[in-house]
């Protein structure tokens, strides 16, 4: 017998986690910024999409598996890195901290993902007055901290926000590359001009994000400005991700009858942060896997191929 009181979705584990999680890290993860319009709008802009199933197709064999910067992934989903998630887990420090002029995370080292964030970052009521708990670290600041003889993280964390640059730009961007022969994943680009930049200056990624509306608050939801994006890159080899308010399998499928042609990124969802279980990842992956293939079955489509643009009903959203 099943047990009814496991979280079966993504929104089960929220509520998990604003139940079981301290405050402090409960409103840091879970914010947006200004007034949460955008953060909102993530989701809703999903709920507003409908599909448009095919029946009677064979789909007794599924493959979702996909080619990501030239490595094979069993499924269009993985989750990405973000700062602080320590917070949410129990005693217990993370190496995924991470702040900086502008970012250069690795991507499981083989590959950097480049975002902006010299700018402000965006300012929300929810998380003013976060402050990371005494027992967790700035994994990536530690010897800074002891260099500069920092009593407490609130010291720390005031100097690295003092570190942001604001005049990153793509002479930067054209720096970065020369410096290093990985592969760059753009983060944050939300306008076909912006994406034709990208491609000019030799990103092999564009990850569509709003960062899940932690940063400039009034803009679109990610899933609306996805075919814009895809639209400016089509045939340039370039690869497309998105990531923001996805809790859904068939968010995802939406997502991919919108362009997306490669993986679409979970930022904030790592069960992780929510169950305190370092099971937690797993199991949101596994629910968004096997929500995916469902809908997929039931909408008749047995690989990443048969999802096209005629699957969702764009009228149902007049500005998509
Ligand atoms: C708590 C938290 C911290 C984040 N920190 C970063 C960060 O340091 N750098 C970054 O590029 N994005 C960061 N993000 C944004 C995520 O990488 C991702 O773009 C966003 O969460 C996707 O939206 P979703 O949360 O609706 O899935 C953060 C998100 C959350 C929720």
């Amino acid at each position: 017998m099943p047990n009814f009181r496991e979280p079966v979705t993504m929104d089960d584990l929220e509520r998990y986690a604003a139940q079981h999680l301290d405050k402090n890290a409960f409103d840091y993860f879970s914010s947006g910024s200004g007034d949460d319009v955008t953060l909102h709008e993530n989701r809703q802009a999903f709920k507003r999409i409908k599909l448009r199933p095919r029946m009677l197709r064979n789909v007794s064999h599924q493959d979702i598996s996909v080619t990501v910067l030239g490595h094979k992934l069993s499924m269009p989903i993985c989750v990405f890195t973000h700062s602080l998630s320590g917070n949410g887990a129990s005693r217990r420090r993370t190496g995924h901290s991470q702040s900086g002029e502008f970012h250069g995370h690795s991507y499981g080292s083989e590959s950097i993902l480049y975002k902006q964030s010299g700018r402000p970052y965006g300012k929300h009521k929810g998380r003013a007055n976060f402050l990371l708990p005494g027992h967790l670290e700035f994994a990536n600041f530690l010897s800074l901290k002891k260099k500069k003889g920092f009593r407490n993280n609130g010291e720390l964390g005031y100097y690295i926000g003092s570190l942001l640059d604001s005049s990153v730009d793509w002479e930067t961007f054209d720096w970065l590359r020369s410096i290093t022969s990985l592969p760059f994943v753009v983060k944050g680009i939300y306008t076909a001009e912006d994406a034709r930049l990208a491609v000019q200056h030799g990103a092999q990624g564009i990850l569509v994000s709003n960062h899940g509306g932690r940063q400039l608050d009034g803009v679109p939801a990610t899933i609306e400005v996805l075919a814009e994006i895809a639209e400016a890159v089509r045939g340039t080899g370039v690869e497309v991700y998105m990531d923001g308010g996805v809790r859904l399998g068939t968010d995802v499928l939406k997502a991919l009858a919108l362009g997306l042609e490669r993986c679409l990124l979970d930022g904030l969802l790592s069960g992780d942060l929510l169950t305190r279980e370092s099971k937690g990842v797993t199991k949101v992956l596994q629910m968004l896997r096997d929500e995916l293939k469902v809908a997929m079955a039931l909408a008749g489509c047995a690989s990443l191929k048969d999802i096209t643009p005629s699957l969702v009903m764009r009228h149902a959203a007049s500005h998509l």
